[in-house]
């Protein structure tokens, strides 16, 4: 199966502008190259482009271009569904709120094919805010509410084609949790673990629990990374850092056993902002992931049996 890379340039999502050059930033950075040297057919679509029409407004004030963003959640879900048929699709952001799409595509291709749907969410935020929750209005702060089913969207965004099971969700690298979002995954039955857990755990178990309930129900694994999940003193293209996030070794554990279980369908790289950056060491940084994730190793060692 071929990696697909997907440019998804929205940045409707955010607050800050420079999301939009995220795409062609992975592309500097060598991704296609990096995936083709571990022996992965590459084939790169390009970048998406939507044309947003008019939706029913919400009675949140707050909220900004949600005409964009339910444009883009409409597209990517059928992109995704379509892609996860071809091959491998990793979608290269743009803003985290591509995730409502394409999470949601890949449910209904799932669902499609009878398989279990896991989705490993690295993030400094959970992005559980309804669009009446919401207080900054920026809508990378929603889409994993909208992709799990736990609030309706409709019709200011387009009804999910399909959902994840909340049960089926894991968080890890969360420190930045409004109380709106923390009510809400207390409800949701979503498996969190903020970065106490990984200080006091380890990043190691907290995957490799992950992994063997993916293993039980012989899921597929979506991933998705946004830059905040590493630290701001590895990873400063990003437009909201958190002190305090993942590690250089953290991060390419994670990427190294998720690679190991031989589950992986699928990857978002989000929020990265080349504008922000500083001589391209984010995009290289997230390129380096995605190529653990993909096989890079240092030496060869035998595959664990989760
Ligand atoms: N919770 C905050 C908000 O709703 C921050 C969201 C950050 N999300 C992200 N994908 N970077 O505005
Ligand atoms: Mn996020
Ligand atoms: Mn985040
Ligand atoms: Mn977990």
């Amino acid at each position: 199966r071929s990696c697909i890379l997907v440019g998804v340039p929205v940045q409707a999502g955010t607050g800050r502008r420079g999301c939009d050059m995220g795409p062609n930033a992975y592309r500097a950075a060598g991704l296609a190259e990096a995936l083709a040297d571990l022996g992965h057919g590459v084939v790169d679509r390009g970048n998406l482009a939507v044309t947003p029409s008019a939706v029913p407004a919400h009675p949140n004030p707050a909220i900004r271009n949600l005409a964009e963003v339910a444009a883009w959640t409409r597209h990517l879900a059928d992109i995704a569904h379509a892609e996860a048929a071809e091959g491998v699709p990793i979608f290269l952001g743009g803003d985290h709120s591509l995730s409502a799409g394409t999470m949601t595509g890949l449910a209904r291709r799932a669902r499609e094919e009878g398989r279990e749907l896991f989705v490993l969410w690295l993030d400094a935020h959970p992005d559980m805010h309804t669009l009446a929750t919401t207080t900054s209005g920026n809508l990378h702060g929603v889409p994993m509410a909208y992709a799990a089913g736990i609030a309706d969207f409709a019709p200011h965004l387009p009804a999910p084609p399909a959902t994840l099971e909340p049960e089926n969700v894991c968080q890890i690298g969360l420190r930045s949790v409004d109380p709106a979002e923390r009510e809400a995954l207390r409800r949701s039955g979503i498996c969190v673990h903020d970065m106490r857990d990984v200080d006091e755990i380890g990043i190691a178990p907290l995957v490799r629990r992950f992994v063997e309930r993916v293993v039980a129900a012989d899921g597929i694994v979506h991933v998705s990374l946004d830059v905040d999940f590493l630290d701001p003193a590895i990873a400063p293209g990003v437009g909201t850092t958190v002190p305090g996030g993942a590690t250089f070794r953290e991060a390419h554990l994670a990427m190294e056993m998720l690679h190991d279980s031989g589950r992986v369908r699928s990857l978002d790289l989000v929020e990265l902002n080349p504008f922000l950056d500083e001589r391209g060491r984010t995009a290289t940084l997230m390129v380096d992931l995605a190529a653990s994730l993909f096989g890079r190793r240092v030496l060869d060692r035998p595959t664990p049996s989760f």
